[in-house]
């Protein structure tokens, strides 16, 4: 039986989705040759769906943690200021730390973690993101591995969410507010 969803547009489907992540499996693998050495931390809650996807191209028994950063709060526009939480037992002095996000919008998650990171003696930090919305940018932040670059769009699915709802979503779409508001005849509603 197939889900019944609101009609979002979808953006990347799941084929696109599942080979785009094995070809940054295959870049991260040529990238660190050692990637032992590497120290997975997958930003939760939205990367999770991501990095379980790219582990499965990765060697088996790399180490994988999770650090939680929000900024978003209940809507769709940034907060400005990353709470970081999570992540104290990590061990990174003197390796390279691989963080795992999902999307990067301001960039100001990243440069909080990096700054995090290379505070508790990493050696490098480097980045790998299923997507990113350059021209939304407003700290200019290195991002060493990207999937997709997309246009100014609020995106869900495959583990993004707005207000903790459509993570589940096997694809990305976009999130339209009137189009979720028709669905479910103007039941359900996102907070400001
Ligand atoms: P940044 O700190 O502004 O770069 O925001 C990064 C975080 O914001 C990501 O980890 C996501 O959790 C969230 N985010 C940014 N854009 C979107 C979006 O289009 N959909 C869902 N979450 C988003």
């Amino acid at each position: 039986m197939s889900q019944s969803k609101p009609p979002f547009e979808v953006l990347l489907d799941r084929d696109t989705l599942l080979r785009k992540t094995a070809e940054l499996g295959r870049e991260i693998l040529s990238a660190y040759p050692d990637p032992s050495s590497l120290v997975v931390v997958s930003i939760i809650e939205g990367a999770r769906i991501f990095c379980r996807e790219l582990m499965r191209h990765l060697p088996a028994g790399l180490e994988v943690h999770e650090i939680r950063a929000s900024s978003y709060g209940a809507g769709t526009v940034s907060a400005g200021r990353v709470e970081v939480s999570g992540g104290d037992g990590i061990d990174c002095a003197g390796r390279t730390v691989l963080l795992v996000e999902d999307i990067v919008d301001t960039g100001r998650t990243i440069d909080r973690l990096r700054a995090h990171f290379l505070g508790a003696g990493a050696a490098r930090v480097a980045v790998v993101t299923l997507l990113t919305k350059p021209s939304r940018r407003e700290v200019d932040v290195a991002i060493e591995h990207h999937g997709f670059e997309i246009d100014d769009h609020f995106v869900i699915g495959f583990g993004m969410d707005v207000a903790g709802r459509y993570r589940e979503l096997p694809e990305i779409v976009l999130y339209d507010e009137a189009v979720e508001a028709e669905f479910f005849g103007g039941a359900m509603r996102v907070a400001e």
